[in-house]
């Protein structure tokens, strides 16, 4: 049943992508905006996802930072188990060619350290693979979004003694910065004329010739592999004034990297990048939901910040777990707060961004452990966070299905107490807590838009219940999350 919605779903996004061809230009790229505002993301690590000969034993020491085999095939062959999850996009890792060497922090199975971008990393496939899993995924009505990485290059030396000539087409010093370290985050000049490590030689993002070098490069990225949306590595480490003429070359929806909790740093941001990732407000949700004792107070104060700073939060990328920071599982044992933490990353404002492996409740914390190969875990469709995540976004994508507004609407907060936070985004109501899985509390929502006698039906159990004298009350059966609806909404997932 959830495939078949979102076989509908994904009807309905084909036809909003034919209404409105991706051409290269501005005004394009705002469709594209659009486009990207509608979809669920599934973040890949190529090297880690799937492999071609689809071993499941096939064994991947994380903390060697080697390349453990994940390729574009690999993923083709494992779109049933996306797809099935109720995803619409996927966002895969770095695919151009690394340097190829053995460095103190291993080799490049993540994509960081581009040696030449006009080639493939061979380790992932072929040029030919990764436009048949491009081809794969649009005949599914889902979408591609690539990694890149237009800060940096990568080097096996380090600061003064890279070797600027095997690097293609930035094959001399003129092109990079001249070395040295960011010493402090605080000075954005040292964070963009510096480098990160001293072994990512950072480029002169602000010069004229690699903008228009990138420029026509995007270009061609982009319709050789028929490209959906690029998510940019490092962006707060760039010239600002790069995006809008690469913006415009590349013709998608652009998703930068903004590492950076203050949302005073991070919204202005999208006066360049349409969608920035949320960090501003990853950070009060995980204080949230890792602990049951937290309250709500930071999270809604943020929340209310970032609507205030961001141009628009319905684009910024949301997240609870990524290759850059610890799993959830590492440091909260409660599922039931794992679930709320979840919930949240896909029925908020903004675009969801699944990990690969959170469906399966991987454990690992910090780089490297947190790049773990999924096929020692299995794929396991009856994993109870498989099915968890496949009925939230089946609720968020019927959602948009019944409301074409859903993914633009900004939510509202209906209700709020120390540890319970109820939001109504145009046709769902949904209420998460960090009580955990001790407790069930109850809450009666008297602003839920349902009127009394209304029939309303909780998406992720599909159980009834009817709008009360006060309003709708809700019991939250052992700290798990509700998502409510009306029952013509419900029809045809419940
Ligand atoms: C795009 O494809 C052409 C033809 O195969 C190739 O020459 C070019 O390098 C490719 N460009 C990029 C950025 O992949």
């Amino acid at each position: 049943m959830k495939f078949s919605s979102a076989a509908i779903y994904a009807s309905v996004i084909l036809n909003l992508a034919s209404a409105q061809p991706i051409i290269l230009g501005k005004k394009d790229a705002k469709a594209s905006a659009d486009l990207w505002r509608d979809q669920s993301i599934y973040q890949i690590v190529t090297d880690r996802f799937a492999r071609t000969d689809g071993s499941t034993s096939a064994s991947c020491d994380v903390s060697k930072r080697e390349y453990c085999g994940g390729s574009f095939q690999g993923i083709i062959d494992k779109l049933d188990y996306i797809q099935g999850m109720g995803f619409t996009a996927i966002w895969i890792s770095p695919v151009v060619e690394q340097i190829p060497d053995k460095t103190e922090y291993g080799y490049g199975y993540h994509g960081y350290w581009m040696k030449n971008i006009y080639t493939i990393n061979d380790n992932f496939g072929t040029a030919d693979e990764l436009k048949k899993l491009s081809e794969e995924l649009h005949d599914r009505g889902m979408k591609l979004m690539v990694d890149i990485v237009t800060n940096h290059y990568g080097a096996a030396g380090d600061g003064p003694s890279i070797d600027y000539s095997i690097y293609t087409p930035f094959n001399e010093q003129k092109y990079f910065h001249d070395y040295c370290l960011i010493t402090d985050y605080e000075n954005q000049a040292l964070v963009e004329e510096c480098w990160e490590t001293s072994t990512l030689p950072d480029l002169k993002t602000e010069d004229n010739e690699v903008l228009s070098v990138f420029e026509s490069w995007v270009k061609d990225f982009v319709s050789n592999y028929t490209i959906d949306g690029l998510r940019v590595d490092s962006a707060k480490h760039m010239d600002t004034s790069f995006y809008q003429p690469f913006t415009e070359a590349a013709g998608v929806f652009l998703l930068g990297e903004v590492f950076d909790g203050d949302s005073a740093y991070t919204c202005p941001y999208q006066d360049y990048i349409a969608g920035v990732s949320n960090y501003p407000l990853y950070y009060p949700v995980l204080r949230f939901f890792q602990n049951s004792k937290s309250t709500s107070g930071e999270l809604l104060e943020m929340i209310d910040n970032i609507k205030l700073k961001c141009n628009d939060v319905t684009l910024l990328g949301n997240f609870v777990e990524n290759h850059d920071i610890i799993r959830l599982g590492s440091t909260i044992k409660d599922k039931a707060l794992i679930k709320n933490a979840i919930a949240f990353t896909i029925l908020g404002d903004g675009i969801p961004i699944i990990y690969y492996g959170q469906e399966q409740g991987l454990l690992g914390a910090e780089d490297p452990e947190n790049r773990e190969a999924l096929w020692l875990a299995g794929y396991d469709t009856d994993s109870a966070y498989y099915k968890f995540i496949s009925k939230l976004n089946q609720a968020r994508n019927q959602a948009a299905n019944k409301d074409n507004s859903y993914p633009s609407t900004v939510s509202s907060i209906i209700y709020s107490d120390d540890h319970t936070i109820a939001t109504k985004k145009a046709n769902l109501v949904a209420i998460f807590t960090n009580v955990g899985a001790s407790a069930s509390p109850s809450v009666t929502l008297s602003q839920s838009g349902f009127q009394k006698g209304d029939q309303v039906v909780d998406l992720l159990t599909c159980s009834s219940t009817t709008v009360g004298d006060s309003g709708l009350e809700v019991t939250m059966a052992l700290g798990v999350p509700k998502v409510y609806a009306s029952s013509s909404v419900a029809s045809g997932i419940c």
